[in-house]
């Protein structure tokens, strides 16, 4: 009976170290299983997260491109508009945008968006103005209507830079805007004198020429106005 008791007793111990071993094998692969599906579900998380990430940055790329082109197609047909309508009483200018509007929608290093500033085929531009140096010879009164029929007139030099490009670009002898009126010298637009640049040993005559044969700081000189010669218009845009 003891003995009995005794092997049973060892037999169920034994049963109960199997019992207990296989328990905690199950312990074990369940804890394994479990730190399986932990570790897919954090792959699953971060790549929720980085798709979520790249989704964000695409919409947030689609937001700024499509507003961008929204100011940049609000703002050209309606300048177009205005350009057209301008352009048909100033062949001159480049179908364009308004300056300031276009300004007002872009950066200055991206004002050439929608064909701002633009000059006309054969016009060169400096600053805000297109300038035109002719190909044929007119007297100064042919030379400024030819040039306002252009929508300008004849060139107007107020400065410096304006000076040394029309000088630079030419070649030959060009009417400005320059006339004579009783003793004073005044522009075609009654702009100011502030720049002079006149020959040291000027002829007579009562309108004014630029030689861009001669230095840039002295090559004014005046000329009869019914003398033929190439003439410089400008206009502003
Ligand atoms: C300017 O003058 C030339 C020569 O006379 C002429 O052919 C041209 O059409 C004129 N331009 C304008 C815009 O009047
Ligand atoms: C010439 O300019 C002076 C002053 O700058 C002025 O007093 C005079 O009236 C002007 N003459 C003419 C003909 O415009």
């Amino acid at each position: 009976m003891y003995i009995k008791f005794c092997r049973t007793y060892g037999e169920d111990k034994k049963d109960e170290a199997k019992e207990n071993l296989s328990s905690h094998l199950s312990v074990e692969l369940e804890g394994e299983k479990d730190k399986q599906t932990e570790g897919n579900a954090r792959l699953y998380r971060a790549g929720c997260l980085i798709l979520t990430i790249i989704c964000l940055v695409l919409l947030l790329l689609v937001i700024v491109l499509s507003m961008k082109l929204q100011s940049g197609s609000e703002v050209c047909p309606e300048r177009e508009e205005t350009a057209a309508a301008a352009d048909k009483q100033n062949p001159s200018v480049a179908p364009t945008c308004d300056y300031e509007q276009c300004k007002s929608q872009f950066s200055n290093t991206e004002a050439h968006r929608c064909g701002c500033q633009q000059c006309a085929d054969g016009w060169q531009m400096f600053g805000r103005t297109c300038f035109y140096l002719s190909t044929i010879r007119l007297n100064w009164d042919q030379s400024q209507r030819n040039c306002t029929a252009r929508g300008g007139s004849l060139a107007v030099i107020t400065s410096q830079g304006v000076q040394d490009f029309l000088t630079k670009k030419g070649n030959l002898k060009y009417w400005i805007g320059l006339r004579r009126d009783g003793d004073n010298w005044s522009w075609v637009s009654n702009s100011p004198m502030q720049e002079r640049y006149w020959a040291e040993d000027v002829s007579s005559g009562d309108c004014g020429f630029l030689s861009s044969e001669s230095p840039t700081e002295k090559n004014w000189n005046r000329a009869s106005c019914q003398f033929f010669t190439y003439f410089i218009c400008q206009v502003q845009i």
